[in-house]
């Protein structure tokens, strides 16, 4: 039988993750969501600093929503963090901190999908339910032999009642982990590795000769690119941050950023609008950043604002507070030159006091 076969393969070759061993529904739920748009072997990292500093679902309502994005920072996808954080709320609130093991209670809740109740449901509470991510998605088209584009709706499902029926009553939570490593490593796509793989012989495709063909997915849209002007404004030892309000990286802090006008002059008048002076010190860099929809090309500025006036929705922030503060991965360079200007000026301000004792 295909579930004997690969639960046997599974216990001599699983891949060993530190969100492994556990049947804690909380944790489960971590690592799931985390290993939704990234990487195992990052995602393992992540996890355990995650579990460090919010070790229950009650840890993680009680914290702030900046809080969580700041052990989130770099992780990407944050809609992630945030609608666990009210998840978690939820779950604290309503069912006194208890954490549900029914699929339909697990996606009533905010950023659960099929795929992740269907994970949580198997790995913690032993519920026969597959968990279709791309990995089961393409083992089970393969051994199924099925070139339905999955695209259909009705080809999904049909291919989610395959994998139910070569499921076993018992184990539900290792047959969903074996066969996504199973995917992970041999059965990968494009060029899978079937002289290797435990369940050649049960495979459609292996016998008709096409596994590196399936599944028949639909074609990816490719991210658009847009230019931004990103600028450093500082004023004495701090600098303005802005907290987006936008979907994407909603939460996060941002350097001034201005979509589709690039050039000093563009980002000049745009900041006299909000009814902040500058001046150019400088043009100081370029960088890229690629999202799922959209690729940031940016342009780096220096500007010193002649007063440190309020602007709606941003924050005048020392250097010590701009470390501590959640910023995306895509102001990572902007960061890095934000901290050398501060910096800079700290050293310069320490040497003027020492230089007026002396
Ligand atoms: N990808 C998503 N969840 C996973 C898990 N539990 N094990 C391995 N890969 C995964």
């Amino acid at each position: 039988m295909i579930a004997d076969r690969i639960l046997a393969w599974y216990d001599q070759n699983k891949r060993i993750f530190p969100f492994r061993g556990t049947r804690d529904p909380y944790a489960v739920w971590v690592s799931e969501i985390m290993l939704q748009q990234t990487r195992t072997e990052t995602a393992g990292a992540y996890y355990q600093r995650f579990m460090e500093r919010f070790p229950t679902v009650g840890a993680l309502a009680f914290a702030t929503e900046q809080a969580v994005l700041k052990v989130w920072e770099g992780l990407g996808y944050y809609s992630r963090a945030r609608n666990m954080h009210r998840a978690a709320q939820l779950i604290v609130r309503e069912r006194g901190g208890e954490f549900p093991g029914d699929i339909a209670l697990l996606q009533a809740l905010p950023g659960i999908g099929a795929y992740t109740a269907a994970a949580i449901a198997s790995i913690a509470f032993d519920t026969r339910v597959p968990a279709m991510d791309g990995n089961l998605i393409r083992v089970m088209s393969r051994l199924s032999h099925t070139a339905d584009s999955m695209a259909l709706p009705s080809a999904k499902r049909a291919l989610y009642r395959y994998a139910l029926s070569v499921m076993p009553l018992d184990r539900c939570g290792d047959f969903n982990q074996a066969m996504m490593d199973l995917g992970a490593c041999i059965c990968v796509p494009g060029t899978p590795d079937c002289a290797l793989c435990p369940l050649a012989g049960d495979c459609g495709a292996f016998a008709a000769g096409d596994a590196e063909a399936l599944p028949l997915l639909p074609r990816a849209v490719p991210p658009r690119a847009v230019d931004v002007a990103v600028s450093i404004i500082t004023c004495e030892d701090k600098v303005l941050l802005y907290q987006r309000r936008e979907k994407l990286l909603c939460g996060l802090w941002v350097f001034a950023l201005g979509e589709g006008a690039c050039t000093a002059g563009d980002v000049i008048s745009s900041l006299t609008r909000q009814g902040l002076a500058v001046n150019l010190i400088g043009h100081i860099g370029s960088a890229r950043h690629v999202f799922t929809h959209r690729i940031w090309n940016m342009e780096l500025y220096h500007f010193a604002a002649a007063a440190m006036v309020g602007v709606s929705g941003a924050e005048w922030v020392t250097l010590a507070e701009l470390d501590a503060l959640p910023l995306p991965i895509a102001m990572r360079a902007a960061k890095k030159k934000a901290l050398s200007i501060l910096g800079a000026r700290k050293l310069d301000h320490g040497a003027n006091i020492n230089t007026g004792k002396d």
